[in-house]
């Protein structure tokens, strides 16, 4: 497979010179030799750590959620979970091991676009890489989802100017052009400053959202309320870039061989439709019950601690998986968001 260094280049010159920055972010993440078509995925052995890869807990009480929707639904037969960007499966393993009563006789769809994470994929789900046209009672799930679809990139110089990537003998570098400037963008901002126009997500909200008849799509990532306020951040706060656990160098350097994700603007995804529920991940766990399971598991781990088993620890994980995933500096303090269609 060629290099994603090659496959820019290639890509570049192709176009005529340059390419906007959100279709240099496609190709350096899921282009030929691009970070997720690679060796790239979340995970202990991975390059980062989200809140499934935690441990169980958090998709024990993902069930619970699903659950309830399935519920309001009327219980049906065809009830679907749709997990898309699915990574190598960890969430589905979780919510499949739960027994969530949905999956009795429903589905679990893991939508995942990288070819080498779907083959990590447990056969209890069907493994896809596009999401269904249609899905007529479900719940659509997308953890960390957002922050890795390619945005485009403004910069305020006098005005918004959108940045394009040229290839030079130093390196990929930027230029800036004018174009027609999107309305999310604050009218002014300091002169500097940068900002994603988040083109695909919102892109694959409104076809999501269209897809789903009856039921919920759930979203978790880390968000911030505007798009003014991501501007008047520091760009490196919110453009980050990941690989082996590390923050990774500059967005345009070492293509392929790092993640690149962004902050995710509420406000922009709320111009599809504003979501119905908007809260906390901590706020959203306690609401289905986290602090349940885990004194649940307490108890378990007590009644076995003179002689521990298998499942007596991992009851007791619990405990430290759910500080991990309430903790308000870090996994805690991320945004669910739920849109809700007729239930
Ligand atoms: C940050 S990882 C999150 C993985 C997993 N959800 C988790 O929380 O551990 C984002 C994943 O979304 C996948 N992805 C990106 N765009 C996608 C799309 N349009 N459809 C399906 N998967 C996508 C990437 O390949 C990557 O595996």
């Amino acid at each position: 497979m060629p290099s994603a260094t090659s496959s820019l280049r290639q890509a570049i010159q192709a176009a005529g010179g340059s390419l906007p920055f959100s279709q240099f972010m496609a190709l350096a993440l899921y282009g030929d030799g691009g970070f997720y078509s690679g060796s790239g995925r979340a995970g202990r052995r991975g390059d980062f750590i989200t809140s499934p890869e935690v441990g169980p807990l958090f998709g024990a009480v993902l069930a619970r959620a699903i659950d309830d929707v399935w519920q309001r639904c009327g219980q049906p037969d065809d009830f679907t979970i749709v997990e898309v960007g699915a990574g190598p499966g960890t969430l589905a393993r979780s919510i499949v091991a739960a027994s969530p009563r949905c999956l009795e006789k429903g589905t679990y769809v893991a939508v995942e676009v990288s070819e080498s994470q779907r083959a990590l994929h447990p056969d209890t789900v069907v493994s896809a890489a596009h999401m269904p046209t249609t899905v007529l009672n479900g719940v659509i799930i997308a953890n960390e989802l957002f922050d890795n679809l390619p945005f485009d990139l403004w910069v305020y110089d006098d005005g918004w100017r959108q940045s394009h990537i040229i290839d030079t003998p130093q390196g990929f570098a930027e230029v800036l052009k004018s174009a027609d400037v999107p309305s999310c963008l604050p009218s002014r901002a300091p002169h500097g400053s940068r900002a994603p126009a988040h083109t695909e997500a919102v892109h694959w909200l409104q076809s999501a959202l269209h897809s789903l008849t009856r039921g919920a799509l759930i979203a978790i990532d880390y968000c911030t309320p505007t798009t003014a306020e991501v501007a008047s951040m520091p760009w490196r706060e919110w453009l980050r870039t990941y690989a082996q656990h590390e923050r990774g160098v500059h967005y345009l350097k070492n293509a392929g061989d790092q993640d690149i994700t962004t902050q995710v603007c509420i406000d922009q995804l709320a111009s599809v439709r504003e979501p119905d529920a908007v809260r906390s991940q901590s706020q959203f766990l306690q609401l289905w019950g986290i602090d349940e399971l885990v004194e649940e598991g307490r108890r378990e781990w007590e009644k076995s601690a003179a002689a521990p088993t298998v499942a007596a620890i991992k009851m007791r994980s619990r405990i430290t998986e759910a500080e991990a995933l309430l903790d308000r500096s870090g996994l805690g303090n991320f945004t669910v968001l739920q849109w809700v269609n007729q239930v």
